[in-house]
């Protein structure tokens, strides 16, 4: 197990500049964790590249961007290979795919058996794939970056969760469902069904690092025997220091399943570390993204920023300006606002989530009273909307996202440890240092 290692300090200003390069190992979608990096990097001169994990064609086949595409996404250079990693789509030619595997697990999915070596197979063409991509990635990665340039490689992969309509009836219920609908993660991860995600989340969250780093190997020499360094960034997940009670405390969402990938990640990056590789997982708090809305209630604590923007004496007066916004987002207003304050209190000082605050043994898995108070407290807060589509969250979790690309450009110039923890002490001193994020 990782030791918990929270940055509690600001990190001095990096030494980037104009002619260094930020390179996003994924794809950018609209409001996801690796916009503030971009934005932070961009704040310093540097040019980004961007990565795509392409599209599959109706027969399959995987494939960059078309022209209309890239496009569509609006920004700057996209080194057009495609990235999608795992083994959840499948590949023409092969026989049985994972579909194939998955779509003959019927009702009783508990007590599935299934085929590992044949998901072996499977997984191993994915892989093959994937690494071959990566190696056509940074051959053209070559013609974007200048001699003696810095380079900053951001890992942002996160998924792997099969398609298939029986496990979405399944993950549902571990997620999002109570009472009789309910489903303990724990006795899914158990079963086959839960094995097959637990290799899938592995090959998405957190070998897809290990990859990154091993076929970066010759492009990493090459650009610091020109006098440049290299460096790599990764998300993790693993649990937030909240102000709760007056205090910062360490709190997890349940169930995280792709938890024990991210725990992977962690080791990953320890293991390069430990060759001398400059690389930094940062656990960040929990946001609402385009990837994290399946988790129902994963964004409770975010409603706690607003205390640590209030406890730090840099971020304080930025808080009522963040105070306006959220309460404009309220039926209530101002009173909105306190009634969010109390389901919070409510919800973190429950006995049926006491077990949220145990570091050792993470990820925990859910349970039904959790369940029934996590999803309950989350829906009530939603109700308290003007808009259920317009949340407040949506705005903390920009400022969530910015805070951390800031903290992580700036570490990354001197990665002193292979995991780090962004809780919300050091969200609201970043924001103290830059301001409020433009729209
Ligand atoms: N949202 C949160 O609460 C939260 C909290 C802590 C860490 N993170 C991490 O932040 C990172 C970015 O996630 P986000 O929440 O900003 O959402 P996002 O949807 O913006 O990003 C998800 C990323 O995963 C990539 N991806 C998805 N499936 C892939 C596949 N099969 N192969 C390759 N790449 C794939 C996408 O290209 C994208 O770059 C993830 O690693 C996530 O685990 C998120």
């Amino acid at each position: 197990m990782t030791e918990f290692n929270p940055i509690r300090e600001l990190p001095d200003l990096a030494g980037y500049g104009s002619g260094d390069v930020l390179v996003v190992f994924g794809e950018v979608f609209g409001r996801g964790y690796v916009n503030g990096l971009i934005d932070a990097a961009e704040q310093v001169g540097m040019k980004v590249v961007y990565g795509t994990v392409g599209r599959r064609n109706p027969d399959g086949t995987l494939r960059g961007l078309t022209d209309e595409e890239i496009a569509e996404k609006g920004h700057g250079p996209i080194i057009n290979v495609p990235l999608e990693a795992g083994f959840t789509n499948s590949e023409p030619g092969t026989s049985e795919t994972l579909a194939d595997v998955l779509g003959a697990v019927g009702k009783d999915w508990a007590n599935a058996k299934l085929d590992f070596e044949h998901i072996e197979v499977l997984r191993s063409i994915g892989e093959q794939r994937f690494r071959k991509n990566v190696t056509l990635f940074m051959e053209e990665l070559r013609n974007h970056v200048p001699e003696g340039a810095n380079v900053l490689f951001a890992h942002t992969m996160a998924g792997g969760i099969p398609t298939s309509k029986q496990l979405l009836v399944v993950t549902n219920r571990i997620f999002k469902g109570t009472g009789a609908r309910g489903q303990s993660s724990q006795e899914f991860w158990e079963s086959d069904l839960g094995k097959v995600c637990e290799i899938s989340f592995e090959e998405v969250s957190a070998r897809t690092l290990g990859h990154l780093i091993d076929l970066s190997d010759g492009f990493r020499d090459g650009v610091t025997n020109a006098g440049g360094r290299v460096s790599y960034v990764a998300y993790g997940y693993h649990g937030t220091e909240c102000l709760i009670g007056g205090e910062y405390r360490w709190q997890t969402y349940a169930p995280y399943l792709q938890g024990f990938a991210k725990i992977h990640l962690e080791q990953i990056a320890a293991e390069a570390h430990g060759r001398g590789i400059s690389v930094g997982v940062f656990n960040a708090p929990e946001i609402l993204t385009n990837s994290s809305g399946v988790f129902v209630g994963v964004e409770l604590p975010l409603y706690r920023l607003f205390d640590a923007l209030e406890q730090e004496p840099s971020s304080k007066e930025l808080a009522p300006e963040v105070r306006k916004v959220c309460a404009a987002k309220l039926q209530g207003g101002e009173d909105g606002l306190a009634e969010v304050k109390s389901i919070l209190r409510d919800y973190h000082r429950a006995p049926e989530v006491e077990f949220i605050y145990e570091f050792d043994g993470w990820p925990p898995h859910n349970r039904p009273e959790q369940m029934d108070l996590m999803v309950g407290s989350a829906m009530a807060l939603r109700k308290l909307h003007v808009n259920e589509k317009d949340l407040m969250t949506l705005d903390l979790s920009r400022l969530v996202f910015s805070a951390c690309g800031h903290v992580m450009l700036h570490k990354s110039w001197d990665l002193d440890a292979p995991v780090y923890w962004v809780g919300h002490d050091i969200v609201a001193k970043a924001l103290g240092r830059t301001g409020l994020p433009e729209e």
